[in-house]
């Protein structure tokens, strides 16, 4: 048996964002064991200097690298734009961020290279999106636009559509004009509301989100480093762990939701106090 692929993939957002990616990668990889951690407490990140993001993110890679980890993935597109380097000097396991894979993933979508961004503050400010796209193709045209009331939204569980429509329609109203092909959802809680964004966008539009391209990266590494969990065992006793530093419960409601999947969400200060609510 192969001791390193036995090891977890951590992956961490500031919030329930990354479980979109989680999502993806459990798909994907329905072998593998996942160390999630939301840091719900000081979501949303977006507003934030990146100073104080680069922080917060050690804080949490050093919470999981207490767990034997043969990976890690930093499924928050804001605390990508400006840590994912400093991480991957850090640490000595494959570290990725979201912001490629989404770069690549609207590359090989759009048709006419219209693509528009939408972000958090610090992402659409960082300009990393555009770095990337135009490092793939420097012909595409991008227009990008900060969506600071989206992110509140879907950590709050949007339980009245009608007022989370509205809110939707209002932050993605400039984007309407501009004539795009495709619209990344450059935040990893915006797919939360892809169908709100959708139906606001309307059908020409191709939503992207880099969770997809994000798990295939992720596999094709684990794969070329032979890191991929082979152990043949009934899938259905691989348990993954959820911390969030915020409400546990409110946490839970949303995983579960998401992941169709019961699970447990423990709560951890950073200082190490674990509280488990149980699904
Ligand atoms: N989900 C995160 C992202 O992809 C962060 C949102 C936030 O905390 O503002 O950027």
């Amino acid at each position: 048996m192969n001791r390193e692929s036995r090891k977890a993939i951590g992956i961490l957002d500031s919030g329930v964002g990354g479980l979109t990616v989680a999502k993806e990668v459990i798909r994907q990889l329905p072998r593998e064991h996942i160390l999630y951690f939301g840091d719900t407490k000081r979501c949303p990140y977006g507003p934030r200097e990146p100073q104080e993001v680069i922080a917060f993110t050690k804080q949490i890679v050093d919470f999981l690298s207490r767990f034997p980890l043969k990976a890690l993935v930093i499924a928050c597109n804001t605390a990508t734009a400006v840590a994912l380097d400093i991480v991957k000097e850090e640490l000595n396991i494959p570290v990725l961020g979201v912001v490629d894979p989404g770069a690549r993933a609207a590359i090989n979508m759009s048709r006419h290279g219209r693509i528009g961004v939408i972000g958090t503050q610090g992402t659409i400010k960082s300009a990393a999106y555009e770095r990337a796209l135009k490092s793939i193709h420097p012909g595409v045209s991008v227009y990008s636009h900060a969506c600071p009331t989206l992110v509140p939204l879907a950590e709050g569980g949007f339980k009245d559509p009608l007022a989370a429509r509205q809110i939707v329609r209002a932050a993605l109203d400039p984007m309407k004009s501009k004539d795009l092909d495709s619209l990344i959802l450059g935040c990893t809680h915006y797919p939360l509301l892809s169908n709100y964004i959708g139906e606001v966008m309307g059908s020409s539009v191709k939503l992207i989100s880099s969770a997809e391209e994000t798990a295939r990266e992720l596999s094709t590494i684990l794969h070329h480093k032979g890191l991929l969990d082979r152990e043949i065992g009934n899938l259905h006793i691989i348990r993954h762990r959820f911390f969030t530093s915020g409400n546990p419960r409110v946490f839970h409601e949303i995983a579960e939701d998401w992941l169709d999947h019961p699970l447990e969400v423990e709560r951890v200060n950073l200082e190490q106090t674990l509280t488990r609510v149980t699904g």
